[in-house]
């Protein structure tokens, strides 16, 4: 890439990165609250599927306020999670202490750039982050280079459809809603950015639920005049099966289906890497 081109994706990153901290600072409390967001049973099956050794040092990339990094930190030896957004930490903190866990540390980091020396965890876990990514390619390749050789990487998103106009049309309603929204990966994709940071597929499972537009768009306090537009566009995929989200109401209330893919990868030794696809 030329100066001049790699100068120019920089700028476009830290704007990216200015909607971030907006989106999530303004959601905190209430993102930390979501009864999805908080759900007991879907964080015990991310850390069953992970399967974590008892001794393992834990890295959460892109933590939030916190409850994946401390469901982790009951069942493991040390938990750091790190976040772009001081909001959600400051969460997190409150939450580490009331809870009086001494294992789990949160500090504000970049997935782009993670503060940490190559292999220095056993678990690097990172859930509902990477369609907020600007780079996926280069932020999971992070995580893999912070794993050791043979140590697991646990991601836990939202995907997309695997045909590309449906895929542009969820996308579209998901960025009117929340603007750091970049791009759910369809699987397929997500299973190629794994690949090619050097790590092979373990362990699988998807999972989908029913989301309620109304309170999707309270937890995002999206202003109005976006929120109507999203509205109508996913009206409009009801009626016309426009995105794979597959639109529907119930009692009268308008629903759209996330559909999430969890995967656990192992991180290859050198001389396996990079033959991938
Ligand atoms: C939808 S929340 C998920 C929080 C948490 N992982 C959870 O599942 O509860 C997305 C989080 O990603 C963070 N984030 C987005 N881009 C990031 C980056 N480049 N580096 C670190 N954190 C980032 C945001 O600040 C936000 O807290």
């Amino acid at each position: 890439m030329s100066a001049r081109a790699s100068g120019a994706r920089g700028r476009l990153q830290v704007k990216h990165k200015d909607l971030v901290r907006d989106e999530f600072t303004r959601q905190a409390a209430d993102f930390a609250a979501s009864p999805q967001i908080r759900d007991r049973d879907r964080i015990d099956r991310l850390i069953a599927i992970t399967d974590p050794p008892r001794d393992a040092r834990v890295l959460d990339v892109a933590c939030g306020p916190g409850h994946v990094s401390l469901a982790f930190a009951e069942v493991c030896r040390e938990v750091v999670g790190i976040d772009l957004t001081e909001a959600p930490l400051r969460i997190a903190e409150q939450s580490r202490q009331e809870r009086n866990i001494a294992n789990a540390r949160f500090q504000l980091a970049d997935a782009d750039r993670i503060p940490f020396p190559d292999g220095h965890f056993d678990v690097v876990v990172c859930r509902f982050a990477v369609h907020h990514f600007d780079d996926p390619r280069r932020m999971v390749g992070e995580m893999a280079r912070v794993c050791r050789v043979g140590g697991t990487v646990a991601i836990q998103d939202l995907i997309s459809s695997e045909h590309s106009d449906r895929a542009e049309y969820y996308n579209r309603f998901e960025r009117l809603r929340d603007t750091s929204h970049t791009r759910a990966l369809a699987l397929s994709e997500l299973a190629q950015t794994i690949a090619s940071a050097g790590l092979e597929l373990m362990r699988f499972s998807s999972d989908q639920f029913d989301n309620p537009v109304e309170r999707w768009l309270k937890t995002s306090q999206t202003p109005p005049d976006r929120a109507a537009e999203a509205r109508a566009m996913i009206d409009r995929d009801l009626k016309e099966d426009l995105s794979g989200a597959t639109p529907k109401r119930i009692n009268g209330e308008l629903f759209f289906t996330f559909h999430l893919a969890t995967v656990c990868a192992r991180k290859l030794p050198r001389r396996d890497r990079g033959t991938s696809g």
